[in-house]
């Protein structure tokens, strides 16, 4: 038995989904345990791209089980929307193949409403959030007045639920957002028809994933977002409103930390960011458009344009630890080729002193100067490269150089966004190549 977590280095959007699928076919069940609609990963159906945002990408391999763990928040609307998507590209998506916590937390529209009225309030000073309603609808997770999944399947339950949300959160809306109230009748109506197509789905994922470990099945825990948009271990305020260490794997998905047997960070050769929030490595040069125009670094769920920057090995260490990492995947590497020089941040200098960690303070944070070591680029295609000889000896230098800083292993590097554009150095799962 092994199981697997992939988790997110950075500020997400690291190239997760591509290793998630990759290492898929060596599991029988993907697991997502945060996050929501917030994430999104790029589907190739039969030559066709579809975008996912909760629906964990095993889905596309057949007699794979994908599970929506308890730690997750989500849209109902979005699930059966990418349900149906998918049906219609011949994707066969059953309660066979699908599951959804019973204890997840529902995304409500006023959740949605909130998440929206509040950034436009903030003007300048808006987060960048998604605008999906994921923070409001953690918030209720909190504040102990959240719908869950299994509400849903209640209808008494979820009429009064309903009733006493809305009668708080209208009033928030109206009298201090400036924005226009919810009706009690169609959203009833709309999440009771919506819990009814679902009910089949709704289980206890908890106990399934323990079956499942019982009978010796390899399990894959999928992470969503990345370690620096962590709501207690990122650069907070701009973060996101869950854990996306791997940590959460165990909370999020309803087993113990024993169970967990190998967690794989993913780096990608550079940074990027979207939405508002500190970033000591951006380039706001040439550099940056040429990253970012390569890279084609779009937000998969917002379609902003992501911000670029050097690696910043300082992050990277700091999710070493937080994740307690046993290796990494390099993604992205390919998008680098034609840059005379690349550099690698390895630690900041704050105040005339060198620091190794990210301080909390933003007020530090943005004092802080990144300390960079150049290494040479390479101007070769590497997109086709399959193996670790054929790397050209610059790209070689510069992995090792990442591999020594991190003191761990890398497993994968990823040369492409198609499955087969990876060299796997030694596979999570089994150990070999
Ligand atoms: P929220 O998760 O929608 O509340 O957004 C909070 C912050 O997290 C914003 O800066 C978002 O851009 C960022 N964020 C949320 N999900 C992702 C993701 O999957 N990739 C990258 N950034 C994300």
């Amino acid at each position: 038995m092994t199981n697997v977590v992939v988790v997110g280095t950075q500020w997400g959007d690291e190239g997760k989904g591509k290793v998630v699928d990759m290492l898929t076919e060596y599991a029988d069940l993907v697991v997502r345990y945060q996050g929501g609609n917030n994430a999104g990963h790029t589907l190739v159906v039969n030559g066709e791209q579809t975008i996912c945002h909760l629906i964990p990408s095993g889905i596309l391999h057949k007699g794979k089980r994908c599970l929506i763990g308890n730690g997750l928040v989500v849209d109902p609307e979005v699930l059966l929307g990418e349900m149906e998507e998918l049906r219609s590209k011949g994707v066969e998506i059953t309660p066979e193949n699908l599951s959804l916590s019973e204890k997840a937390h529902i995304i409500m529209p006023y959740h949605r409403a909130i998440d929206l009225a509040r950034e436009e309030a903030k003007g300048k000073k808006k987060l960048g959030t998604t605008g999906r309603g994921i923070g409001p609808c953690y918030e209720d997770k909190v504040a102990r007045v959240g719908i869950r999944a299994i509400d849903m399947t209640e209808p008494d339950t979820l009429s009064e639920k309903i009733k006493v949300n809305l009668e708080e959160k209208n009033f928030y809306l109206t009298e201090f957002l400036n924005s226009e109230p919810l009706d009690y009748d169609s959203i009833y109506e709309s999440y009771l028809r919506m819990g009814e197509i679902l009910k089949p789905y709704i289980r206890d994922v908890s106990l399934e994933i323990e079956k499942a470990i019982l009978k010796g099945k390899r399990i894959l825990f999928e992470g969503a977002q990345g370690t620096h948009l962590d709501v207690d271990h990122g650069t907070y305020p701009y973060v996101t409103s869950s854990n996306p260490v791997a940590g959460t794997a165990c909370s999020g998905a309803g087993i113990g930390p024993d169970k967990l047997n190998h967690i794989n960070g993913i780096v990608k050769a550079y940074t990027t960011r979207v939405g508002a929030g500190p970033f000591p490595t951006e380039l706001n040069d040439e550099t940056g458009d040429y990253i970012q125009e390569r890279g084609a670094e779009f937000g998969a769920t917002t379609g902003r344009r992501r911000r670029c920057g050097w690696l910043d090995m300082v992050l990277i260490k700091d999710s070493i630890r937080l994740n307690g990492l046993n290796s990494i995947s390099i993604t992205k590497l390919d998008v680098l080729s034609g840059l005379k020089k690349i550099k690698i941040c390895v630690e900041y200098e704050l105040d005339g002193e060198r620091v190794g960690s990210r301080p909390a303070s933003l007020k530090r944070l943005s004092r802080c100067k990144p300390v960079y070591e150049e290494l040479p680029g390479w101007d070769q295609d590497i997109s086709s490269v399959r193996s670790w000889d054929e790397l050209p000896d610059e790209t070689k230098r510069y992995l090792l150089r990442i591999q020594e800083l991190s003191g761990i292993p890398i497993s994968i590097v990823s040369v492409g966004p198609m499955r087969e554009q990876t060299i796997i150095l030694s596979n999570p799962f089994t150990g070999g190549p």
